[in-house]
């Protein structure tokens, strides 16, 4: 890459991450600028956009139960843990990356406090003690079974009125998204490429 591609690559990415809060566009910013570096590109291809990120946190506010299917290299999950200063991340994922400690290693130990990793697969469902799921971003397989499948195995640990958020809705490769969302008969609002679905209060 020439010294000007790289320059507007930097510009693209700082300005798309003013939509964040400062310290989430900060992890992200160095984030980015590892993955870069160390050509981490399932971290550049698979985590959620700061456009999603910023949607994805304004509906997390204010909730301290969080939970995430389909963990990945956790950018997603650090940024959720950097706003949520009272709260807890717990993740899904039976993939552990190699590359997913140094981004945790970015997140500073506060945050890195509140995320439990579960080396799992999302059909596990919660664990006995763990408190009603305010926010269940589904992240995880994007096929309609397993979308449905991850939905089913949750729905009964949500909170009253939490929040399910399916990434992905909209994207081309995935319409299993969008089918899953169908099959459960989901009556929501999609926001982007995330479908929002609220459980009744
Ligand atoms: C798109 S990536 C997740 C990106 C992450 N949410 C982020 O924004 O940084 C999808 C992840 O789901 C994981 N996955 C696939 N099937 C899964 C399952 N049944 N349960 C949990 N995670 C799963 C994959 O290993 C992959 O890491």
């Amino acid at each position: 890459m020439d010294a000007l591609a790289s320059v507007r690559g930097t510009a693209r990415v700082v300005l798309s991450i003013r939509v964040l809060p400062v310290r989430v566009g900060w992890f992200w910013l160095r984030a980015h600028h590892r993955a870069r570096n160390s050509e981490d590109r399932f971290s550049l291809a698979s985590a959620a956009r700061p456009i999603e990120l910023a949607q994805l946190l304004t509906l997390a506010r204010g909730r301290a139960a969080v939970v995430e299917l389909g963990t990945g290299t956790a950018w997603t999950a650090i940024a959720l843990a950097l706003q949520a200063r009272d709260g807890k991340v717990i993740t899904y994922d039976p993939c552990v990356r190699s590359e997913r400690e140094a981004y945790l290693d970015l997140a500073g130990r506060s945050a890195r406090a509140r995320i439990e990793l579960r080396d799992e697969p999302d059909t596990r469902g919660p664990r006995a003690g763990d408190p009603p799921v305010e926010l269940l971003f589904i992240d995880s397989s994007h096929d309609r079974e397993s979308v449905v499948r991850a939905f089913r195995t949750w729905r009964n640990a949500l909170a009253p009125a939490a929040f399910v958020v399916f990434h992905d809705y909209d994207h081309p490769e995935y319409s299993g998204v969008r089918e899953g969302v169908l099959e459960l008969e989901l009556s929501g609002t999609q926001s982007g490429s995330l479908f929002v679905w609220r459980a009744p209060p």
